[in-house]
């Protein structure tokens, strides 16, 4: 049987996040993605003692006007030492984060872009391996936009909002990181409901921004990042790239349960009712009685000022009527609406 991380292949580009070279061989991701907490945790293990030990002992023959620097001058030459070792193992992109510290200062993010990518072309690797991983705040997109025009390609991460997302590609970011896991978590603790993979609003923000990206033509990549469980990334087979720890490409490799496409730039267009000229309520029941050729004629009778609650729409209810589920796909779910409908005749 074909396993869940293959199948997945056929469907999105994978991607390791992590910076545990090690652990990442067996499944054969086609780039690497790092970050600073994925470095720390890679560096406490020995494995990576004699690395680590490397970096410090070259740190000493350099002189540091403060502690505080040579500890950032480490850190960020660690980055960079895994990052060398991953671009051995993965044949596309590594993504180095800068620090975040810089999230709020355009110059200075732009600065340690350039220091990144020079350390990375010193020791033999082109800046055309390397991403910049950069905070999609204000200035951290201002600092996107111009070391692309520069012809330094960046991963703008920690995307949280569609507007956060257009802001990047508007900037010409080769690739953004919608994160779903951390979206998930807010609304755990701040909200009293449940989540499954039916209304996790993480997967529900990366479908929103990869089907707006693909209406409207962005060339910017869509690589969902910071996964909870193997749902959310089953739930966006189809999505550009996924971005996926080694606890998880590990459950995907030992299941062999069905995948299915669920992102996809032909689905979208084809089942898309409310772009274009369709602005309205009243235009998207138009279009659907247009493409499903229903003799319905569509009448439009406003708000009675008298019973102003009778013009408004209760989607719940509307939901209830029709037997709504939401993991159905449009196409499933007209068809049980008309079964439903002809019961009704
Ligand atoms: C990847 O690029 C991200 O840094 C990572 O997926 C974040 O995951 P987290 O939310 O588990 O920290």
């Amino acid at each position: 049987m074909v396993s869940q991380l293959d199948s997945l292949k056929k469907f999105s580009s994978v991607v390791a996040d992590t910076g545990d070279i090690d652990s990442i061989q067996k499944f054969n991701p086609d780039d690497c993605t790092t970050n600073p907490s994925l470095i720390f945790k890679a560096v406490q293990s020995d494995k990576y003692k004699k690395l680590v030990d490397e970096v410090i002992s070259n740190s000493k023959s350099r002189k540091f006007s403060q502690t505080e620097d040579q500890v950032n001058y480490i850190a960020d030459q660690l980055t960079i030492a895994f990052g060398i070792e991953l671009t051995k193992i993965v044949p596309g992109y590594v993504s180095t984060e800068v620090d975040s510290d810089l999230s709020f200062n355009t110059e200075a993010t732009v600065e340690k872009a350039k220091q990144i990518i020079n350390s990375y072309e010193q020791s033999g690797i082109p800046k055309n391996r390397i991403l910049i991983k950069i905070a999609g705040t204000w200035e951290g997109i201002q600092a996107v936009k111009k070391l692309e025009a520069e012809g330094i390609s960046c991963n703008c991460t920690l995307i949280f909002s569609l507007t956060q997302a257009i802001a990047c590609a508007e900037a010409g970011a080769f690739l953004i990181s919608p994160f779903v896991g951390r979206i998930l978590d807010w609304f755990k603790s701040n909200t009293q409901k449940d989540y499954d993979s039916s209304n996790d609003p993480g997967v529900e923000s990366v479908e929103k921004i990869f089907n707006y990206f693909k209406k409207f033509n962005y060339n910017t990549i869509v690589m969902a990042a910071s996964f909870r469980n193997k749902d959310e990334i089953i739930n966006l087979a189809g999505c550009d790239k996924l971005t996926i720890s080694p606890t998880l490409l590990e459950e995907l490799s030992q299941n062999d349960d069905e995948i299915k496409l669920k992102l996809s730039k032909e689905n979208n267009q084809s089942f898309n009712i409310t772009y274009g000229n369709a602005r309205t309520l009243l235009d998207a029941a138009q279009t659907i009685v247009k493409i499903t050729n229903s003799k319905s004629k569509i009448v439009d009778t406003g708000r009675n000022s008298l019973y102003p609650d009778r013009g408004t729409l209760n989607i719940d209810k509307a939901r209830q009527l029709v037997n709504y589920k939401p993991t159905m796909s449009l196409e499933n779910g007209l068809e049980s609406y008309y079964g439903w409908l002809q019961n009704k005749i």
